[in-house]
């Protein structure tokens, strides 16, 4: 019509250009694209490490999901540091560590680790950390909650999940039935903050009676800690926006957990309250798909679980116990002991259908080199016959059985090794089945827990 005519003819508004389809959009007009570290297995697979390996050279590290339930180890000059809020990338002074919105954050829990890392030389941490104003916050009472709920757990059907009791779940409940807290609102006008706390805590008391809270010492506390925090807050989405559609830029992503944890694709009940597969970044960060780049799963040689659950290739015998020995598997947030069992390929499989890893990183290759044999789990058969899929249904998974492949052991110290030449052949025969089975280059192999102790194959 004459009147919009006019209009835009005064206007002289530019006519925005048409959108290029994908496969002729170019990096500019994307953005920088973010590379993401996954777990591809029951978690501890080595995240921390391969982390702290590409972080050497990022300018961005980032926490898109779980909460302190993660322990993630990085061993630099002999010094060993375990991170569970705090990204790993914190180690580079020349980087910047962001916890983005999809993270759970126990504030105690976030300032205890930075002053114990402090401790053991981690300078500056706190300036070179920005937090995410929409990220959700875990209060102690949520840490209550979870021991609870384990409790009752135990008595209503002789099992629990066996969490971390770092109120990851309670959390992310109060996330989803929409009574969570947020930094936003720790930082906002602090007296409705406190009357949203007390109907907060008034609502867990209802369900758990025994439940008890100091609710004025609570306040004074997280009032102390929204100032330490306040200088590190920022609007999350436009942070990456920009650091996304800036100069070039390296940007990490580091996932905590992993994809058989994760809430919609693990072995539920026995997971994690978040998505720890390649979504989670996404949805963690407030980035688009498009800037998702390079996607890198991290697998141990062989597989370990903490806490309950199906695990079909578990060990429960002396191979069990000299991975568990030789692979100090204890976890670094509860000193449990890990569940350890031979290489499981279906669930590495599952989740790279699920995550589409562009390479994989495979690590403590070490651990197997005392081994006369070793194998490694290919397929899972249900009443003798080969099923393509993994089972959602925990019953089916305890019933299926492991078709396993044999390969003879390499029966020699792989520590020292550097280059794929290095290798003993056996050993790369064992590493190029698995690249081949799972359909995805490996990129690097871990033979130790230091930094240098990495082959890089391409
Ligand atoms: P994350 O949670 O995935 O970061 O892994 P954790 O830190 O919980 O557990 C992995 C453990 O294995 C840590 O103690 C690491 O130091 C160690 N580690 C990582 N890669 C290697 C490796 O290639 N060889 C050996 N021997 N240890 C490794
Ligand atoms: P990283 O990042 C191993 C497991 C717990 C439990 C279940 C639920 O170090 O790989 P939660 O406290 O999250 O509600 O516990 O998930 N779990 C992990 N196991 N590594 C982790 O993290 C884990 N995070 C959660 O043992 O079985
Ligand atoms: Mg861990």
């Amino acid at each position: 019509n004459d009147d919009r005519k006019t209009k835009l003819g005064k206007n002289k508004q530019p006519r925005l250009r048409r959108e290029r389809s994908s496969w002729q959009r170019r990096r500019s007009d994307a953005g920088n694209k973010v590379t993401v570290v996954l777990g591809a297995q029951w978690g501890d697979e080595g995240k921390g490490k391969v982390v702290d390996l590409l972080a050497t050279e990022a300018d961005f590290v980032c926490r898109c999901q779980g909460g302190n339930n993660a322990g993630h180890t990085v061993v630099v000059d002999g010094k060993e540091y375990d991170f569970h809020l705090l990204p790993s990338g914190i180690i580079n002074p020349k980087s910047i560590s962001l916890i983005g919105n999809g993270v759970v954050i126990h504030l105690p829990g976030l300032f205890e680790e930075g002053d114990k890392n402090e401790k053991k030389g981690l300078k500056g941490w706190e300036k070179r950390l920005i937090v995410s104003d929409r990220a959700h916050l875990v209060f102690d009472f949520h840490q209550v909650v979870d021991g609870l709920q384990e409790t009752e757990r135990q008595a209503q059907e002789g099992k629990n999940i066996g969490t971390t009791k770092k109120g990851i779940g309670p959390a992310y409940s109060s996330k989803a039935s929409r009574t969570g807290l947020r930094v936003c609102d720790l930082l906002g006008d602090f007296k409705d903050f406190s009357t949203r706390f007390k109907n907060l805590v008034q609502q867990y008391q209802s369900m758990y009676p025994s439940l008890t809270v100091d609710v004025e010492d609570q306040l004074k506390k997280l009032k102390e800690y929204a100032e330490r925090l306040r200088p590190m807050v920022r609007d999350g989405v436009y942070y990456m926006y920009e650091a996304l559609h800036g100069p070039p830029k390296k940007i990490l992503v580091e996932g905590a957990n992993a994809a058989l944890l994760d809430i919609d694709f693990g072995t539920y009940p026995f997971v994690t309250s978040s998505n720890c597969t390649v979504g989670g970044a996404c949805t963690g960060l407030g980035i688009p798909p498009m800037n998702i780049g390079d996607v890198f799963g991290v697998a141990k040689a062989y597989t370990t679980r903490v806490g309950i659950g199906a695990f079909p290739t578990e060990q429960l015998n002396a191979i069990g116990e000299l991975l568990q020995t030789r692979g100090h598997e204890v976890g670094v947030t509860t000193g449990r002991k890990r569940r350890c069992g031979w290489l499981d390929l279906v669930i590495v499989r599952y989740a790279h259908m699920i995550n589409g890893f562009t390479a994989i990183a495979l690590t403590k290759l070490d651990i197997l080199d005392v081994l006369d044999e070793i194998k490694v789990g290919v397929a899972y058969k249900l009443n003798g016959k080969r099923i393509p899929h993994f089972p959602a249904n925990m019953d089916v998974l305890h019933k299926v059985e492991v078709e396993y492949e044999t390969f003879p052991g390499w029966k020699t110290d792989t520590s020292a090794a550097r280059k794929w030449n290095d290798l003993p052949a056996k050993a790369q025969n064992y590493i190029r089945f698995i690249e081949n089975h799972i359909g995805v280059p490996i990129k690097w192999v871990g033979v130790g827990k230091s930094r240098e102790c990495m082959i890089q194959m391409f």
